[in-house]
């Protein structure tokens, strides 16, 4: 029987459907100092200035903006960099060829001399962040136009940014609306561009498991790179140089060797690109019942079209890898995403809240702001949905883009299949046919229907054209039709409906005034905590948190693509030298999962433990927890990392690199 304070403790949580749930949130490193004290309750040992500080070094010294969409740490005070392999993925393709195939083989720079430079790409470094909410707003008077708003905006945010770049060497600066444009943030970046790939594991490690065991748990991917920022003498930003020198960082990661055990603190600094935590109901119905279904299902069939070339034909598997790779990641998402919201039936508790906050708002400055929210979210729904289906159906043919946008035809046609293509043609275009309504359709698609009798007859013709004539001008109608008929429509909604948000989120925190609001992640540097925990993904089965190369060897299969692991790897396994790089059962750690509130960008991220030290690289979430960028449930979500004495022990026993570890500090 349940004692009286077990009682109240759970309907206290049950009162609080929409108060921070645990482990929920990604706050923002200069105001850390409001989350500190639960942070340490739950077991971390350092302070709100050793996570960030703009007067000493601090962890935020260690951590990066990896390109654009993902991040990375420091590992060593000469500049070695740690992602994910899926984050350089591109960078390592790019050094590939037949001959030194990087991507199949891994590859080590067994010296500094062999680090391969690319040029163009870039690592930012957060100098410091700061609130200028009153500078933005400088001039602002109640009765201004959102469009006069946005231009008074635009131009302060301008002069901010001027000001803060003149004041150092390879500076770069952005104000971000936080909160709906409630709050705006001046981020100062300090940028590197000579970046040099050092190291990465052959993708059977890299990318073990492939699509098939992407978003999923248990997991046993290897996937990190290592990467070396270089500077010039004076330790500052410089193009690519052979002169330059490995850049000394202010801070960077000693590693842990401790392991990894249930209840573990965790926690994660980088860089979410973008999560929808506080949208009205009809934006979540939107996405759970409409976008998600539908566009699973259009891939699906472009899956399903791939999926039957790739499996027969291995030089069209190698040249559809990486596309193919890209349309199962969201794919999968969504349907995690959208079975997640059903499972908690966030429409209706959404409405619910709604229906509480209506009442609340009779008579205020809030009444209504919901009512208009509801009515324009159904005026944008048709647009938005064709704006998806475009995305998904039309936009998707190859040779259509190709030839339009006159890219490098070597590059496109090394990667290219007609066959694929052209059946992705024929099923999207019916698609496209099918979904967008009578009224809305383009006078082009009707015409050409008619002049060809179907579309099979008309992708005959489409795909006989050498000259690519009929290619670009396919692309080109369809884009004039969305642009044209749908794209402004939906945008002059989307800018009612980001107004009225701004509103809302106001209303919110009114509403709550005892709640803790996290900002909506924007691709700007988080921390997020939690501790490592298994779950129980359906009935009756529990996932444990960790998995070990034992996993790796169960999958193992040669004849399996995605799980065809490097004999080097079976070798080692049988000989069982693993030299430091175990748990306490003398096994090799892999992976392991936690409650920490992550997104897509926190791929590479760094997983810190109690004392400040790196556990391991954030690389994915689980299935049935992608719904967190609409709603968290701390049942379900979990982000699954690499541990990292897998990194150590690749980086030791299958590519012998001792010279990276010599360089590392650890705990
Ligand atoms: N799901 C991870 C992310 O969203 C990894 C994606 C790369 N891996 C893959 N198998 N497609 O980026
Ligand atoms: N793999 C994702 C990324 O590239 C991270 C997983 C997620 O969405 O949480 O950012």
């Amino acid at each position: 029987m349940k004692g009286i304070h077990e009682i109240i403790v759970a309907a206290a949580v049950l009162l609080l459907p929409w108060g921070l749930r645990a482990d929920e949130g990604m706050w923002l490193p200069s105001l850390i100092g409001q989350r500190i004290e639960d942070m340490q309750a739950k077991g971390f040992k350092l302070s709100a200035e050793d996570i960030y500080s703009v007067n000493q070094a601090s962890l935020k010294d260690a951590v990066v903006l990896f390109g654009r969409g993902c991040t990375g740490e420091l590992i060593s005070s000469e500049g070695l960099l740690l992602t994910n392999h899926h984050c350089g993925y591109s960078l390592i393709q790019k050094h590939s060829s037949v001959e030194h195939d990087y991507l199949k083989d891994g590859f080590w720079a067994m010296s500094r001399e062999e680090e391969l430079p690319n040029p163009g790409f870039t690592v930012s470094f957060l100098d410091r962040m700061e609130d200028v909410t009153s500078q933005v707003l400088k001039g602002y008077k109640p009765s201004m136009s959102e469009a006069q708003r946005e231009k008074l905006v635009k131009k302060n945010s301008e002069k901010i940014i001027k000001k803060a770049v003149s004041k150092g060497k390879g500076l770069q600066a952005s104000v971000e609306a936080l909160y709906y444009g409630n709050q705006y943030f001046l981020f100062v970046y300090k940028v590197y561009r000579d970046i040099r790939l050092v190291g990465a594991p052959p993708s059977s490690i890299g990318k073990f498991g492939g699509d098939t065991d992407n978003w999923m748990w248990p997991r046993h991917t290897g996937d990190f790179s290592i990467f070396r920022i270089y500077a010039d003498a004076n330790n500052e930003p410089a193009d690519y140089s052979e002169s330059n020198v490995p850049y000394r960082p202010k801070k960077h990661f000693k590693i842990s060797l401790k392991g990894v055990k249930e209840g573990n603190f965790t926690f994660i600094y980088g860089y979410p690109g973008r999560t929808q935590e506080y949208i009205m109901s009809e934006g979540v119905r939107y996405i759970a019942e409409v976008f998600d279904p539908q566009k699973i299902a259009l891939r699906t069939e472009r899956l399903n079209i791939q999926n039957k070339y790739m499996s027969a034909d291995h030089a069209v598997r190698i040249q559809y890898s990486s596309k193919n790779a890209g349309v199962a990641n969201s794919w999968k998402k969504w349907q995690g995403e959208s079975k997640g919201i059903k499972r908690l039936c966030t429409v209706a508790e959404k409405q619910a809240y709604e229906a509480r906050f209506k009442e609340w708002a009779k008579g205020g400055p809030y009444e209504g702001v919901v009512e208009r929210l509801d009515s324009l979210y159904k005026l944008l729904e048709p647009y938005a949905f064709m704006r998806d289906i475009y995305s998904e159906t039309v936009r998707t043919v190859e040779l259509a883009s190709f030839a339009y946008n006159k890219g490098d035809s070597t590059a496109f046609y090394k990667d290219y299949y007609m066959p694929i293509d052209r059946e992705i043609f024929v099923s999207m275009t019916e698609s496209f046919g099918r979904l967008i309504p009578e009224a809305y359709l383009p006078e082009y698609y009707k015409v050409q229907l008619e002049k060809y009798g179907s579309v099979e007859a008309w992708s005959e013709a489409f795909f006989a054209d050498e000259s690519l004539g009929l290619a670009a001008e396919y692309y080109r109608q369809f884009e004039n039709w969305y642009k044209t008929s749908v794209a402004p429509e939906a945008q002059r909604i989307e800018c009612e409906i980001t107004l009225l948000n701004r509103d809302y989120m106001q209303g919110q925190m009114e509403f709550e005034p005892s709640r803790a609001f996290y900002p909506d992640a924007n691709l700007t540097l988080r921390v997020a905590y939690g501790h490592v925990s298994g779950y129980q993904p359906a009935d009756a089965i529990h996932y444990a948190a960790a998995s070990t190369l034992d996993g790796i060897m169960e999958k193992d299969n040669p004849e399996i693509f995605d799980y065809n692991i490097p004999q080097r790897l079976r070798d080692i396994y049988a000989a069982k030298d693993y030299g430091p790089w175990v748990n306490e059962e003398g096994k090799v750690p892999v992976c392991f999962i936690a409650t920490n509130h992550t997104s897509g960008g926190n791929s590479g991220s760094p997983v810190i433990n109690a004392d400040g030290n790196l556990m391991g690289i954030n690389f994915d979430r689980v299935w049935e927890g992608t719904m967190s960028d609409l709603v968290f449930d701390p049942d379900y979500c979990r982000n699954i990392s690499l541990d990292i004495r897998y990194v150590l022990f690749i980086i030791d026993k299958l590519a012998g690199a001792q010279r990276l570890l010599d360089e590392m500090d650890f705990e």
